[in-house]
């Protein structure tokens, strides 16, 4: 392992039942780096981000973050050590505002219940720092508004600002321009890549292909739980076997 690995991960899998969702995956992240990565509908993207997140745990192989075997640490353990991930699907609590969704998040950076650190930690340090969150989203507009009565490309916003707030050295970003018109996608993507030359990490799955390409030096492919590609983004999506991958597939992402 080089000083400059953040993240080392060697043959991981899961089996889910009789599904083998992620199978051997190997592949470092520098610290600095901005990777993409790709795959097909089912490839098993969320399942690796997840996995190196701690929400499903591994049958096989070795996850590394910081010279720091993660293999047996929670999730929360894990947050607190810099990983942030935002999930594919937004689950906010309806029933609070966009930014106490975020202020609950900012607080969980602080006690491992951020239910006690809503309750009695100082308010105003929390909930300044979820509306720069929510500012570096570009939602900072929306802050008082319900999630509920916002659309999915907002919602998606602020599941990246959730993640934000822990202050992470890592972002697991899954899919966060779903659902963003053209524009939107672009300036949240740009915002990605400012993101990540402040010094964040970040390792992001998207089905847009013109902006990860656009934004990322690097680009992993996943097909059938296996990684078929690891290099720089051109060559990656030059190679035959990725091409191969996409047109199986058919059109379903343009
Ligand atoms: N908790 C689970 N239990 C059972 N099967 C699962 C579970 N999570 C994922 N899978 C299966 O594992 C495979 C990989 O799923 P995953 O969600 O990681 O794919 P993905 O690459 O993120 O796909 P997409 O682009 O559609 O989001 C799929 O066949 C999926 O149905
Ligand atoms: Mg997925």
């Amino acid at each position: 392992m080089s000083t400059s690995e953040l993240l080392h991960i060697r043959d991981i899998g899961v089996r889910f039942g009789g599904l083998v969702a992620v199978d051997g995956v190997s592949f470092d992240v520098k610290d600095g780096e901005l990777v993409g990565l790709l795959g097909p509908n089912g490839a098993g993207k969320t399942t690796l981000l997840r996995l190196i997140a701690g929400v499903v745990t591994p049958t096989t192989g070795e996850i590394h973050f910081r010279h720091e075997r993660l293999n047996r640490l929670s999730a929360a353990a894990r947050a607190r050590r810099g990983i942030g991930l935002s999930h594919q699907i937004v689950r906010p609590f309806r029933s609070m505002t966009m930014l106490e969704n975020v202020i609950l998040a900012a607080g969980s950076e602080i006690t491992s219940s951020p239910w006690r650190a809503m309750a009695t930690l100082d308010r105003t340090h929390l909930r300044e720092r979820a509306l720069e969150c929510l500012r570096m989203v570009d939602i900072a507009d929306l802050a008082d508004k319900m999630p509920s009565t916002q659309p999915l490309g907002v919602l998606k916003r602020l599941e990246v600002a959730r993640a934000l707030a822990m202050r992470p050295q890592m972002l697991l970003l899954d899919e966060p321009l779903a659902g963003l018109g053209h524009s939107e996608a672009v300036k949240l993507a740009d915002l990605i890549r400012d993101l990540n030359r402040t010094g964040v990490t970040i390792v992001l799955i998207e089905h847009n292909i013109a902006e990860v390409m656009r934004i990322c030096p690097r680009i992993v492919v996943l097909d059938n739980g296996h990684k078929i590609a690891d290099g720089p983004s051109v060559a990656v999506m030059e190679d035959p076997a990725v091409v191969e991958a996409y047109l199986g597939e058919g059109a379903s992402h343009a």
